[in-house]
């Protein structure tokens, strides 16, 4: 590690002297010292992700000098499973926290509608923060954000980790040389399975208070990867959405399936003290803050749609219709964008084009890796010209980390900077709000049965082309 060290170094040094300085990059101005790192909310994410793969990986050129969640247990599970030094501080608040630290860098990871609250507190505290999608679940908090980051010096960039992947990335680079011409419609849909998809209906996504709603939660990643891959931004929005399978039986609030009385004829049983991870993090942390890992799917408090479909017509007047499902038997997603001179197809992961044999549990698993994830293979995106025969290019592609997109931001942010930034996947503030905008925007649609300008949500207005 001492030549990624030095490198870190040297391009530390290089953005403190204030050159190079990418859009959105950190300027840590180090000298010859770590990286101070303080994560916020250590749950799964932030304790593997955020966590231990930085831990892993670049101890050499950063620390922890704070972790902080409120949940002592699972602060405290985290702290050994991330393999902190015993220098670290554990606190149960930010407050606590920012009296006896002054980290470089505040990394967030709690629950979707708390993000705000710490970037903004990280802000105003004269640190830069790195912030898990989605950047914030509503239009008031995201404002709130803007504003906050308006008045420091100090910079917000927002873990798109899906952009990263280099089969995302080919996609966006055909696009951008122009390989079918200008593009004018879009269609997008994202198929969640009875494993993964389901999974969100169990745990606190289950509830619009706290993920903003799937649309908020998870299209965020997609939201995002529309943005980029068309390089504009959204303009107006109009959707339906529904909640018809998972919830809706009030017989079952409270029950979760440790307790529950169909655990030999539910389909969705599963037994969370089976799964070592999982039974550690959350249910032998319950008793402190009652949260319920392996909650009821059909429990009542549930209040997000299952089925969505969105309209968005984006400012330089690409037409993008969307789908997300929540109980496929499959997990999946496939694109296909028209462009003037032809048009591109690309897919992940539908079982009958597929020649690997992993089962519908493993996928999530082996996509959340990150050991490095199963051996690299390829896999096709179609280019079909007007006029012409169809070309399949094929794309190096490793399931691990998503895609590979994990392993790469955490080199940008953390490695290399000063890289440059040829496809701009860096993300900050404008990026994560004109992702969860479509979201909000979706929710609001879907409420009101009118369409909803981006525009009039927050204080951004939409260009044709991103800067
Ligand atoms: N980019 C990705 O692919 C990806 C994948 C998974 C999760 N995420 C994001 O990561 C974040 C965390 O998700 P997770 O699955 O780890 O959830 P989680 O429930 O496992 O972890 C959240 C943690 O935050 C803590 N917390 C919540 N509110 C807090 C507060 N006010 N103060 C202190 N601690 C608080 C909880 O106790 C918990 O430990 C979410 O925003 C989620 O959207 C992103």
């Amino acid at each position: 590690m001492k030549d990624s060290r030095r490198s870190f170094l040297k391009s530390v040094s290089m953005l403190a002297a204030g050159s190079l300085l990418p859009l959105n990059s950190f300027a840590f101005g180090l000298g010859d010292k770590k990286l101070k790192l303080c994560l916020i909310g250590t749950g799964v994410r932030g304790s593997s992700f955020w966590g231990k793969r930085l831990v892993d990986n670049y101890s050499d050129i950063l620390e922890f000098v704070g972790l902080v969640d409120h949940n002592p247990g699972r602060l405290k599970y985290a702290a050994d499973y991330i393999g902190v030094d015993k220098n670290c501080g554990l606190y149960a608040t930010f407050e606590e926290m920012i009296q006896e630290q002054k980290p470089d860098l505040i990394m967030v990871t709690t629950t979707d509608s708390t993000h705000h609250e710490f970037i903004v507190k990280s802000l105003n505290a004269g640190i830069d923060v790195l912030t898990e999608k989605p950047m914030t679940t509503d239009e008031d908090k995201c404002q709130e954000i803007l504003d906050a980051e308006q008045r420091s010096k100090h910079k917000v960039t927002v873990g798109f980790n899906y952009r990263w992947s280099p089969y995302s990335t080919k996609i966006k680079q055909m696009l951008s040389r122009g390989d079918i011409g200008d593009i004018v419609s879009v269609d997008f849909s994202w198929m969640l399975n009875t494993s993964h998809g389901a999974s969100y209906f169990r745990r606190w996504h289950g509830e619009r208070e706290k993920g903003g709603t799937l649309l908020v939660h998870k299209s965020t990643h997609h939201f995002d990867l529309i943005n980029w891959w068309l390089d504009s931004d959204p303009e107006e929005v109009f959707a339906y959405g529904d909640l018809e399978y998972y919830g809706g039986r009030p017989e079952k609030k409270g029950v979760n399936c440790r307790t529950c009385d169909e655990k030999d004829t539910c389909k969705f049983y599963w037994d969370i003290t089976k799964d070592k991870r999982n039974n550690d993090l959350y249910a032998k942390n319950e008793q402190h803050d009652g949260y319920i890992r392996d909650n009821c799917l059909f429990r009542p408090e549930i209040n997000i749609y299952d089925k969505m479909n969105v309209n968005i017509k984006y400012a330089n007047n690409v037409y993008v219709n969307y789908m997300l499902t929540t109980y496929s038997p499959w997990e999946g997603w496939r694109v296909a964008f028209n462009g003037t001179k032809g048009r591109i197809e690309a897919f992940l992961d539908i079982p009958y084009l597929n020649s690997e044999n992993l089962s519908q549990e493993a996928l999530h698993e082996a996509e959340m890796n990150q050991d490095g994830g199963e051996s690299i293979n390829s896999k096709p995106i179609i280019v079909h010209k007007l006029w012409d025969k169809q070309e399949t290019v094929n794309v190096e592609y490793n399931r691990g980390g998503h895609g590979g997109g994990d392993a790469k931001l955490h080199d940008q942010v953390f490695m290399h900077p000063e890289k440059e930034d040829t496809y701009k996947h860096m993300a900050g503030t404008r990026d994560g709000a004109m992702s969860i905008l479509i979201g909000i925007a979706a929710r609001n649609s879907i409420e009101s049965g009118e369409p909803v300008k981006i525009g009039s949500l927050t204080h951004l207005q939409p260009r044709a082309k991103r800067v």
